[in-house]
Formats: C-alpha cells, structure tokens, sequence
C-alpha cells in the first residue's frame, strides 16, 4: 500500500472536520480573539497522527461507527491544546511551532492558556455530544481522561519540567516518555478499538501496539531534535539540549536510542502479527514513525 496516499487522504478528512469544528466557533459567542488563536495552532498544519492512527486501528477492526471522525478529531484538539501550553514560557519557552510563531508570541499567553483550555474541554464536548452506544462513550471518554490527566500527559509533562536540568535516572524518563505522548498515542488506538467494539483480545493487542508505537514516537522526537532541522520540523531544534531536558539521546545516546526505537517498532508489528490485511496500515504507520523526518 501506498502509506504517503494513505496518510494524505486522513489528514484531509481531519483537517475537512476540524475546520467545520472551528467554523462553528467563528459564528457562535466564542469571543474572536479566542476563535482567533484557537483556529490559529489548529489549522496550522501537523501529521494528525493520533486520529490518523485511531482510524486505522478502527478499520483494521472493520468498524464502521460514522462517529469515528469526530472522535478523532477531538484527539488532535487535544493533542494541540498541548503543543500550545508545552510552548509557552513557563514551559518549554519555545518560539516556533508547526512552521509559524508559537500561539503565546502572536496572542499573548493569557489567550494562548485559554486557547489550551478551550480545545481540551471542546475535545470532550464533541464526544460526548455524539450519537453512539452510551456505554461505548463512556468508555472512549474515560479513556481520554486517563491517557491526559495527571496519571497521563500531565503528570508526564509535570516531571519533564521538574527534572529540567537534572539528571533523570532511567525509570524516570520512561516515567516522562510514556506519559507526556505515549498516553495519548495508546489512547488514540484503544479509542479507534473501542469504537469498533473490540474483543479483548483485539484490544489487548492493539494496546501493546499503541504502547510500543507511543514511546517510539518521542524517542524520534528527541532524536530529531537532534539531526533535524528547523525547517524540517516547523519547531526550533537543538533546545532539548539548551533547556536541560532529559532526553532518551541524552541518557543513552543517539545510536542506542535509534536501536531502542527500532526494537520499539519490531515489537509494535509483533502486537499485531495475527491481523489481517486491514491491519496493513497500522503496520505503515508504525514503520513510518521510524523513518519520519518532521
Ligand atoms: C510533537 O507532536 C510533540 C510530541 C508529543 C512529541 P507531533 O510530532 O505529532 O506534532 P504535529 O502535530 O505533527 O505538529
Ligand atoms: C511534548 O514533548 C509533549 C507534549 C506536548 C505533551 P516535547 O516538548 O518534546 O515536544 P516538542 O519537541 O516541543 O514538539
Ligand atoms: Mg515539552
Ligand atoms: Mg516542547
Ligand atoms: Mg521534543
């Protein structure tokens, strides 16, 4: 299969709901500055990754919910509202993000906080505004909650943060790894599963294939950070370095983290050895995040 086609056509179909979603908030009473910003760090770009890999473990399952667009979609509100708040000053003070100005540089950061806040809670919204077994929707929401509270994407960023400068001992960066991205790029298969009413089985393997998936993704991200370039990646590189983060590079070395997150990958495709040719973009995918260079 032609992955690059593949991923071409779900970004559309993303990027064609979440321009609906933000058209929506142009012409309700969401104040303009805030439309503004929000549609701003939305609409700029990005892989769409995490709905694009919901999709794909829905189809790999044969689901057909008509709801798994905006479900996806709501993943990459989530998703943004992180990249936003991960820029700002307080965080990783960054200044260049999907190829533009980060949110906080053009809006200022009391918009670019709420900005945040207002694509996280819509995430929710539009979820549970859906037409869809009651049961299935708890679960998807439920899921969400744990992969991006304090168990999950914050309590990863939080020690990111705290250990700035710091020497992390190995436990604590995969603490950080597979909790500031890993929990959400799980979240994103289970999600698609769930949707598609898994068996447990399914589900237990599509959760290892998102585990592995997720920790490679930002080991990439370090590494990228590294042998990247600006215009590559539309963010600035060389900062892991300047702000002291702790990196899988910087505790193990590039050559050992790029085998890490080969074996990561290995063992991703392993998860779902059993599936069938419906699984075959999943499977691109995950070979895709090891080769990406943006
Ligand atoms: C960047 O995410 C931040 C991480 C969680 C590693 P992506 O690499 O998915 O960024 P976009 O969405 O394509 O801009
Ligand atoms: C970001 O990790 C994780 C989240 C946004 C939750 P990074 O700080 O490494 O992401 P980049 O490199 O700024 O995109
Ligand atoms: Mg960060
Ligand atoms: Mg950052
Ligand atoms: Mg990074």
């Amino acid at each position: 299969m032609d992955i690059n086609r593949y991923l071409k056509r779900k970004q559309e179909l993303i990027d064609g709901f979440l321009k609906e979603y933000t058209a929506k908030n142009k012409n309700n009473s969401c104040p303009k500055r805030l439309y503004r910003s929000m549609d701003y760090s939305l609409m700029a770009g990005g892989k769409r990754v995490r709905p694009i890999l919901a999709i794909a473990s829905h189809e790999a399952l044969s689901g057909r919910s008509k709801n798994i667009l905006p479900i996806a979609s709501s993943l990459e509100l989530i998703h943004t509202y992180s990249l936003i708040h991960d820029d700002l000053p307080a965080m990783d003070n960054d200044d260049m993000r999907r190829n533009k100005p980060t949110n906080h540089i053009v809006f200022g950061e009391a918009t670019a906080i709420l900005a945040g806040d207002a694509l996280l809670t819509d995430a929710f919204g539009i979820i549970s505004g859906l037409k869809e077994n009651p049961r299935t929707l708890i679960n998807v929401l439920g899921e969400l909650t744990h992969a991006c509270g304090p168990q999950g994407m914050v309590g990863g960023q939080t020690v990111d943060i705290l250990l700035e400068g710091k020497k992390a001992k190995k436990s604590d960066l995969l603490y950080i790894h597979t909790r500031k991205t890993g929990a959400l790029i799980r979240a994103s298969v289970r999600i698609g599963a769930l949707t598609a009413r898994a068996t447990q089985g399914k589900l237990n393997a599509l959760t290892k294939y998102g585990e592995n998936v997720g920790l490679a993704f930002q080991i990439i991200d370090d590494i990228l950070d590294i042998t990247g370039t600006n215009s590559e990646l539309g963010k600035s590189v060389g900062t892991d370095i300047i702000r002291g983060k702790n990196t899988y590079p910087s505790v193990f070395g590039i050559k050992k983290s790029m085998q890490d997150a080969e074996n990561l990958i290995k063992k991703s495709l392993a998860a779902i050895r059993d599936f069938d040719d419906r699984a075959e973009p999943l499977r691109e995918i995950a070979k895709y995040i090891l080769r990406r260079r943006n």
